[in-house]
């Protein structure tokens, strides 16, 4: 039995989906914080269970009889995202699950400049220290988070963002999704690796400007934000100050490089080229 936690998430659906085409329903368990998320699976044989990531015997409870986990990361930050993450393991240990395919981040770390690269590592070392057989994703961002990073620049072309000359090695959730179901399909195959999951290519913020430029005829330009100026606009928007912690984190992090690493793993795992980000940033 294969279980997907965060199944209702956009990466968590695709996965299914994939996970669908090769197996019997009934060897599947969605588990969501609200079921009426995954409606569209009534009346197929695949267990919907219901458990937040607060509640470790709710999650005892729904992960009965699972062999292989998917954990996919919480969607929160910080302490709360640590605290969620390990009760997702705790609860896999307390139901004898054996296989955790774990999605990380690129360059998880104790001193990550991404705070969630602080929550990945404590994670990957739970499951670790917990003595699971493990798969950790550590994936880079995915083209779909392109849209949150350049906002109106899909119109107007004007790229305001404090990433320097950093580079990210975009990958398509698609990609990621359809990995993922290769690896749970077949876990045995795939004990105790790190895969570093990225696209083809890493691109600075001045490349998307150039493929904006290309791909949409868009008279675009990147323009790199002071720190304190991109700050200031998220206190602005009325950012709670933890979000604004995590986004700013995030942007020291691509300055940083830790986004920028390219890997042909997700090809040999796919067995097929990846999506290429010129054609998404078309459709955009
Ligand atoms: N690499 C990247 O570029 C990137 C970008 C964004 C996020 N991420 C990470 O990758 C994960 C998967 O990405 P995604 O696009 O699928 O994110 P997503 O669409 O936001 O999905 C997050 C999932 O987590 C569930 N969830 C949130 N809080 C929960 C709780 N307290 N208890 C139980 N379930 C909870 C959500 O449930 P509901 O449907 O009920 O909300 C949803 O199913 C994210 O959670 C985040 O850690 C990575």
């Amino acid at each position: 039995m294969i279980a997907i936690t965060g199944a209702s998430g956009h990466l968590g659906q695709l996965t299914l989906s994939r996970l669908i085409e090769k197996l019997p329903a009934g060897n599947l368990v969605a588990i969501v914080r609200n079921p009426e998320k995954l409606e569209g699976y009534k009346g197929s044989d695949m267990a919907i269970k219901t458990a937040d990531y607060e509640d470790t015997a709710a999650l005892v409870k729904a992960l009965d009889g699972v062999e292989t986990l998917l954990q996919i990361s919480s969607s929160t930050s910080g302490a709360v995202a640590t605290q969620q993450e390990s009760n997702v393991v705790r609860a896999a240990a307390a139901a004898g699950v054996r296989h955790i395919v774990y999605t990380s981040t690129l360059s998880p770390g104790p001193d990550a400049i991404f705070l969630a690269g602080q929550t990945c590592m404590a994670t990957e070392q739970a499951i670790k220290n917990h003595g699971f057989t493990f798969t950790f994703f550590r994936n880079s961002m995915y083209f779909e988070t392109i849209p949150l990073f350049i906002g109106s620049a899909v119109k107007d072309g004007q790229i305001y963002y404090p990433g320097g000359n950093g580079k990210i090695s975009f990958v398509s959730r698609e990609d990621i999704a359809e990995a993922l179901a290769v690896v749970l399909t077949e876990p045995d195959r795939h004990h105790d690796v790190e895969y570093r999951v990225t696209g083809e290519e890493a691109f600075s913020f001045e490349d998307l400007a150039t493929l904006l430029k290309s791909e949409k005829g868009l008279n675009a330009a990147y323009h790199d934000l002071p720190e304190d100026a991109f700050v200031a606009e998220l206190g602005k928007a009325g950012m709670p100050q933890d979000e604004i912690d995590f986004t700013v984190s995030m942007a020291a992090s691509i300055r940083a490089g830790e986004f920028a690493a390219v890997d042909d793993q997700l090809e040999k795992l796919l067995e097929r080229r990846r999506r290429g980000l010129s054609m998404y940033i078309e459709e955009l």
